[in-house]
């Protein structure tokens, strides 16, 4: 077996080259991306894809070119979520096309690739128990392809759905610039212990943390998210109240900001839409070049 110090220089595998081929693909790609903007939270099941999903539907309701990012690789629902489960996708040139929801949301998940339903994601390592080892940085680079290698076209802003957990913020801040982090919580003491961590975390990314968003307000008798928000220095951005009819909307892939525009979930969404755009439209937010 070879050591390192056998090896001249790489070896001739040019990773140096490849690796900076790949980042000038990845701004390339960004460069007709308005604004990328992260929802997150520490905790998983508090909403983070529901609201991404119907964020995008907002801005798109409002005129704006927009794309989704399903960054949880392991538990993507985005495709779902948005409808365009079980689109194929169609290569063109210089990429991948994203199908596009009834509203013009264009969407790329890791659903879109995976064959049927019961296939879980793996990973591919040289020895498969070495998988986990290197799983954070092949999922990085699963992002960082997803980012770059999809037609994007050009775009008013990008949100990005992560996983739970805030560890894969700072990758994907890391890989891109981000405008805008939206951190979601619902009102239990059990969401906020863990949501607090993720505000910090968020915060250490340097990009902008637009706020917070109290998901499934009224639920239960739980923590003010006011108070979470205002001990950690960040906006409240608003609360959307629990509503059955939002969840089903969801199972159905059905853009609910457009089909039940009546209703409160919905003003508070359209509101939560607002204030988002603003911070992104206000110089604070650009994100630094
Ligand atoms: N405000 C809400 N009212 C009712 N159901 C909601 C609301 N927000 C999310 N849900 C539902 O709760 C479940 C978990 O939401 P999801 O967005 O998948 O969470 P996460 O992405 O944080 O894991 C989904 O079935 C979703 O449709
Ligand atoms: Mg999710």
């Amino acid at each position: 077996m070879k050591r390192y110090r056998d090896i001249a220089g790489d070896g001739g595998s040019n990773i140096a080259g490849q690796v900076e081929a790949q980042q000038a693909k990845l701004r390339q790609r960004l460069a007709s991306v308005g604004a990328i903007v992260a929802v997150v939270s520490g905790k998983g099941g508090v909403g983070k894809s529901a609201l991404t999903a119907n964020l995008a539907c907002c801005f798109a309701l409002d005129g704006w070119r927009v794309g989704v990012l399903d960054a949880d690789l392991n538990g993507p629902t985005q495709a779902k979520v948005l409808g365009v489960r079980g689109r194929r996708l169609a290569m063109a040139a210089g990429g991948v096309e994203p199908p596009v929801n009834e509203l013009g949301v264009k969407v790329m998940s890791m659903d879109l690739l995976l064959p049927g339903d019961a296939t879980p994601l793996t990973w591919d390592a040289p020895i498969q128990d070495e998988a986990h080892t290197w799983r954070g940085s092949m999922e990085a680079n699963a992002v960082r392809e997803f980012l770059a290698d999809t037609n994007w076209g050009t775009l008013d802003v990008l949100l990005l759905d992560l996983p739970p957990g805030i560890d894969r913020l700072a990758t994907i801040a890391s890989l891109a610039p981000i405008a805008g982090i939206v951190v979601v919580t619902i009102p239990s003491d059990v969401s906020h212990l863990v949501v607090r961590r993720s505000i910090t975390a968020a915060a250490q990314t340097k990009a902008p943390v637009l706020g917070l968003v109290e998901n499934m307000a009224g639920l239960f008798p739980g923590p003010d998210a006011a108070r979470l928000a205002a001990d950690a220095g960040i906006a409240l951005l608003g609360r959307v109240p629990f509503d059955p009819a939002l969840a089903v909307a969801a199972d159905r892939g059905e853009a609910f900001v457009a089909t039940a525009p009546y209703r409160d979930s919905v003003r508070a969404l359209r509101r939560i839409a607002d204030v988002v755009r603003a911070a992104l439209s206000a110089p604070r937010a650009q994100s630094p070049s």
